[in-house]
């Protein structure tokens, strides 16, 4: 192809591109007009300190872009300590935490933070105990930055930390998969949490981001058990992701799984169980890492989890429980009280970006039905 008409094309495309945006700008302004004219308001609905727990924010110029997106529309998030090197020492937490604050210097947005587990002492977890909210264990190598984690899920090597953390009250969340079989890894895991469980009963465990029914069977076994939900989970199947042309966006750890493993989630999601709580895993990556050989893992969520959140628990009648399943839930099952923030969603069609900053969200380009109108 020559210069020329390379330079042709691409001109077309983005004149494309802005008529469909034009067309939709006029679309949805004479749908709100109509709508005004004839008296009908449009639904709107309004969340108060919503909170997310499971939050990659990464560092550097990506957490600078990545961390407003998130202080936007959320009161607080729990931040993972997977960068590298892993956020492992009381001088990685401040530091920070300093940075994620000086990320978001106009928003209230409380970053709850965490630390990336090893086997510690005593005297560190004391110190360390009042800059964090909880652990996160990764097993060895399971997925993004988490080659420093546990290897051998030898109790007896794990027990002074994990009495000491139970002591302290300092909650445990997992990153629960084995390597086995891929769609196998979770469900495996679970005789791990079984052993945590009985072992350490006063001991409070975080299942991340679960996607088996098996999971959420788990729940009801043992009083010490909680759970992370994220909005994909609760939205795809493995099919989403490679049953037709692949998904790379769509692509995380742990993937997807069958109809019936997602409507489990959906059971405890919708009805806000008590043991169940939002937490995105939104989970960063530039445009070229996805959409190469060696497709990094992650779903980038954080801008539009609470517009889709909206978008299904309206879908099932369940609006209601979502104040619950996004805030109060963490607030009871952490202790923590999160500041005041008010996000009112309206009913009204918004186009997801292509891009923030060069990282592509989950449903790039489509339109869903809710979106941010207003945050106090
Ligand atoms: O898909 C994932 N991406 N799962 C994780 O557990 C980590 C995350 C990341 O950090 O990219
Ligand atoms: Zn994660």
């Amino acid at each position: 192809m020559t210069s020329k008409s390379f330079v042709q094309e691409a001109e077309i495309r983005v004149l494309g591109l802005c008529v469909s945006k034009l067309l939709h700008y006029i679309w949805y302004n004479f749908f709100s007009i109509a709508l005004l004219a004839k008296g009908i308001k449009m639904k709107t609905h309004t969340l108060l300190m919503p909170l997310d727990m499971h939050l990659h924010l990464r560092d550097g110029v990506m957490l600078e872009n990545i961390a407003p997106l998130t202080a936007y529309s959320f009161s607080g998030a729990l931040v993972m300590p997977n960068l590298v090197p892993p956020v492992s020492t009381l001088d990685d937490i401040k530091a920070y935490k300093q940075r994620i604050m000086a990320a978001v210097p106009n928003d209230y947005f409380e970053p709850y933070m965490t630390l990336f587990y090893k086997n510690y002492d005593k005297a560190f977890l004391e110190s360390v105990a009042d800059s964090i909210t909880a652990i996160k264990l990764y097993p060895a190598g399971i997925t993004t930055n988490s080659e420093g984690g546990v290897s051998s899920f030898d109790i007896e090597e794990m027990r002074l930390t994990l009495q000491t953390m139970s002591d302290l009250n300092i909650p445990l969340c997992v990153h629960g998969e084995t390597d086995g079989f891929v769609m196998d890894r979770e469900a495996e895991f679970m005789t791990i949490y079984e052993l945590l469980a009985t072992n350490f009963p006063k001991l409070k465990i975080i299942m991340e981001h679960i996607t088996t029914k098996a999971a959420v069977d788990m729940l009801e076994k043992h009083e010490n058990l909680y759970a992370t939900i994220t909005v994909h989970h609760l939205l795809i199947t493995l099919d989403d992701v490679v049953g037709g042309m692949m998904k790379p966006h769509l692509f995380c750890k742990p993937i997807a799984k069958r109809p019936e493993d997602m409507q489990a989630l959906l059971s405890v999601a919708l009805e806000a169980h008590p043991k169940v709580m939002f937490g995105s895993d939104s989970a960063p990556h530039p445009q070229h890492k996805k959409e190469s050989c060696g497709c990094a893992a992650g779903v980038f969520t954080a801008p539009i989890a609470l517009q889709l959140l909206c978008e299904l628990f309206e879908a099932h009648g369940k609006l209601d429980n979502l104040q619950a399943f996004v805030s109060d839930n963490a607030q009871n099952i952490y202790g923590i009280c999160a500041e005041f923030k008010e996000i009112t969603l309206e009913k009204r069609p918004f186009i997801v970006p292509e891009n923030y900053s060069g990282v592509v969200p989950m449903y790039a380009g489509e339109t869903i039905s809710w979106a941010i109108e207003s945050v106090d």
